[in-house]
């Protein structure tokens, strides 16, 4: 259902790789709610995905960048300025990669060079095309920004690597520079912390259909899909959310305040046969709740 939210916002969407990405689709929720704007992600990617389907579906120009190199960037907020007719509305950073993942490297042997590389891609990207945004004064009074980030940034979780890292540094980011922003121009920068969502990149993360699955049992409301994700980034990209910002949002089902669940539990105790005093020979069944 369209509700119009982004009627006359104009943005610039980076990382929509394939139809799973979450970037694709909080683009085709953005074209649904009236926005127009420009699609960008690296020229390896634009050849090897599908984006070019997309843009043409919204109606969107795309626009090669690589989101670590400064020039790429200037060249960016000028060409979606230029197919736009003005300054941006609304930015979503939706980029993650970790050679140290993809190479399997253990996080007690990291290669460095590796490690700067996530680093870059992942959370520095965000900083520099704050940047560059800022100082081409590219983006509108009451303008917002928002990045996607994982709750691995402030608890431990087996196999997120050097990408908890990263997702650490991203969301530091948008809080030093949303008060910069803020202040100046009236532009909110938030990071949305997103459950576990089949993509490409996701499930680049070591045990990723398991973490799914814990992570849908933890969580009350259960885990939030790619969609659920695109409608709350329509909503911070809206007028009706302009006093929100340097915040980390979970979005997550409350997966991020449990401690543990009935449903985990039961789970765990499946896999162990059930040890615990309920008095029932079936481990799936409890008489406490
Ligand atoms: N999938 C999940 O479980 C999950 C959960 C929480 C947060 N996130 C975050 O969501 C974001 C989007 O990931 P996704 O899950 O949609 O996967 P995805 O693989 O579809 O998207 C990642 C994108 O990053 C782009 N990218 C990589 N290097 C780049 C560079 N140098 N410059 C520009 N773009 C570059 C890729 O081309 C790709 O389009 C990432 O920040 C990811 O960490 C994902």
């Amino acid at each position: 259902m369209a509700y119009n939210l982004l009627k006359g916002k104009r943005g610039i969407i980076f990382g929509a790789l394939n139809a799973d990405s979450i970037a694709w689709k909080v683009a085709e929720r953005a074209f649904e709610e009236g926005a127009t704007f420009t699609l960008t992600n690296t020229s390896v990617a634009l050849r090897m995905g599908n984006t070019a389907q997309l843009a043409e579906k919204c109606n969107a120009e795309l626009v090669a960048a690589d989101a670590t190199n400064v020039e790429d960037l200037q060249n960016l907020f000028r060409k979606s300025m230029e197919a736009l007719g003005g300054k941006v509305d609304f930015i979503l950073h939706s980029i993650g990669m970790s050679p140290n993942v993809r190479k399997g490297r253990h996080y007690s042997d990291l290669d460095y060079n590796y490690l700067q590389k996530t680093l870059d891609v992942s959370a520095v990207s965000f900083h520099k095309l704050l940047q560059v945004a800022r100082k081409m004064d590219a983006i509108n009074e009451w303008g917002s920004v928002v990045a996607l980030s994982y709750v691995a940034a402030q608890r431990t979780f087996y196999g997120y690597n050097d990408m908890a890292d990263a997702k650490s540094l991203l969301e530091s980011i948008g809080r030093s520079f949303g008060y910069i922003y803020g202040r100046e121009r009236r532009v909110r920068i938030n990071t949305i912390s997103q459950s576990p969502t089949p993509t490409t990149a996701g499930g680049g993360v070591k045990g990723f259909d398991r973490l799914m699955d814990f992570s849908e049992r933890m969580s009350p409301l259960g885990n939030a899909s790619g969609d659920d994700c695109a409608d709350y980034c329509i909503t911070l990209f809206s007028d009706l959310t302009r006093r929100v910002t340097m915040q980390n949002l979970f979005h997550d089902g409350g997966f991020s305040s449990m401690g543990m669940s009935l449903r985990a539990l039961i789970q765990y105790e499946k896999g162990l046969g059930c040890d615990c005093d309920c008095g029932d020979a079936d481990p799936g069944v409890h008489r406490f709740d």
